[in-house]
């Protein structure tokens, strides 16, 4: 099924996803990155395009297989995703589920860096990428009504995440914990608080799929 021809609550809103992490090059072989299977984000766009919106979606190297059915646009750096991100406004929501690096090595180098045999060390000077979720929640013109940010966190996740919030001026906080005993990371299960303006909302630990099914539902009402 065509996700054009596809009707639902979502049908004529465009929303844009962003999933996966980013790599940051040090050199043609090497890179830095963040841990992210690409696997909730893949899941989101799935479900917004099962309730009819068109969503273009935008991945870092992801493990998983990017969704069909929909506009995909893969990048690798953070800074490729924010141009992919601000060429694909307006939208009508945005929801940044990529693990996006948050630095990039300053200046990478076009030739692989070899050990000279003396055991000396490379020394990697960093510079920090830009933050899409901030950068498009503070927009002035093309700002998605609703702008929807992540936070896994280790401790602490309800105060971090709306700190986040509130520092980033995006509408919703999908947070989560991913402590290693939660066994969150890289598995199948997520156990999500929604925070807004309005409070925090627990969901219990379900799939992936479902987590994405009742956030995609929650956007198609705060959309209607
Ligand atoms: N994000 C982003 N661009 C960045 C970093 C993060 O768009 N350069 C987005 C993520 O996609 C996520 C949200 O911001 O939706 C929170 O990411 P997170 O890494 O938890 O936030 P940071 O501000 O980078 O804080 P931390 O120091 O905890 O990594
Ligand atoms: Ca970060």
């Amino acid at each position: 099924v065509e996700a054009a021809l596809v009707s639902g609550p979502l049908k004529g809103k465009h929303i844009i996803v962003t999933s996966g992490p980013t790599h940051e090059p040090i050199d043609p072989v090497r890179y830095i990155a963040n841990r992210s299977s690409g696997a909730q984000g893949t899941a989101i766009a799935r479900a917004l395009a099962a309730l009819g919106a068109e969503v273009t979606f935008i991945t870092g190297p992801a493990e998983v297989d990017p969704p069909v059915g929909m506009a995909v646009r893969r990048v690798n750096t953070a800074n490729e995703m924010l141009a992919a991100v601000t060429s694909a406004l307006p939208a009508d929501a945005a929801v940044f589920a990529a693990a996006v690096a948050d630095w990039r090595v300053a200046s990478a180098s076009d030739s692989k860096i070899k050990k000279d045999g003396s055991g000396a060390l490379p020394v990697l000077e960093f510079a920090e990428n830009p933050d899409i979720l901030a950068t498009v929640s503070k927009m002035k013109k093309d700002r998605p009504n609703l702008v929807v940010g992540f936070a896994a966190e280790t401790d602490d996740v309800i105060a971090h995440a709306t700190a986040k919030l509130e520092r980033k001026g995006c509408d919703w906080i999908v947070a989560n914990d991913v402590s290693p005993e939660t066994g969150i990371m890289g598995g199948a299960e997520n156990a999500v608080t929604v925070i807004s303006a309005d409070g925090a909302d627990n969901w219990p630990r379900m799939t992936k799929a479902a987590v994405s099914e009742r956030l995609a539902a929650k956007i198609a009402e705060a959309l209607s």
